[in-house]
């Protein structure tokens, strides 16, 4: 056996309370995100996981990457025929959420997927470097493959088939915003009393209440 009772962590690096915070929770979002860049030390804030509820009944969690946060929601990229593209088709609810341990911060959100319009899907998609937009292609995510050198032997054909040619977009390769209904923000502190917030979307308003740790 490993034992890890061992493993304890005291948080305090901050605290979060009612007179600091936003009405509007996007605006702590970037507050949050900002610091966790400033800070240093954590690669990758911007990954989030994503949770669907699967074709088979099961949650799933997955780690990918957030690209554009707006009022409007976060945006993140992936192939609509892959695993959670099929789960998100059937039950568009999902969960995010972010860890940034340089803060002692998690986020928690909870909304609703929508694909993101043609404009911003390809707007991104061709910002990204050829090896990634044939990888795009190539890569009929969540398949079985018999092996590596199926993908290999892919991009080494597209290579060929678009030498000196445009690529375009695959249909089936392209955003999501994930539109909020409900925010959590937790910050470690000192013996379990970690300060919770949660915000909840009610007819347009933003209810703010303070979860027991
Ligand atoms: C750090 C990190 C970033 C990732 N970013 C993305 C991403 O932005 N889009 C994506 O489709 N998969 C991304 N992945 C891969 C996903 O975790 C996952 O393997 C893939 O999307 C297939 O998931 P699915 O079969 O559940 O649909 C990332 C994985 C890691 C560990």
């Amino acid at each position: 056996m490993k034992d890890l009772s061992n493993y304890r962590k005291s948080y305090e690096k901050s605290e979060l309370l009612e007179n600091s915070i936003s009405e509007n929770p996007i605006g702590l979002f970037s507050k949050w995100f900002q610091e966790a860049e400033d800070i240093g030390g954590s690669e990758e804030i911007n990954a989030m996981t994503i949770s669907t509820i699967g074709l088979d009944g099961f949650p799933k969690n997955r780690v990918v990457l957030l690209k554009q946060f707006t009022s409007e929601g976060f945006v993140f990229f992936t192939n609509y025929k892959s695993e959670k593209g099929k789960a998100i088709a059937e039950n568009p609810n999902v969960c995010l959420s972010f860890f940034w341990h340089n803060s002692e911060r998690q986020v928690i959100i909870k909304g609703i997927a929508e694909k993101t319009s043609e404009q911003i899907s390809n707007d991104y998609f061709y910002s990204r470097p050829i090896g990634s937009q044939l990888g795009a292609i190539a890569s009929h995510q969540s398949e079985v493959i018999s092996g590596r050198e199926v993908l290999e032997n892919k991009i080494a054909s597209l290579e060929k088939e678009f030498e000196g040619q445009e690529i375009i977009r695959p249909e089936y390769w392209g955003g999501y915003i994930v539109k909020p209904s409900e925010i959590e923000f937790w910050q470690g502190r000192q013996n379990r009393l970690h300060d919770r917030i949660r915000y909840q979307l009610h007819e347009g308003i933003w209810k703010i209440e303070r979860l027991s740790s």
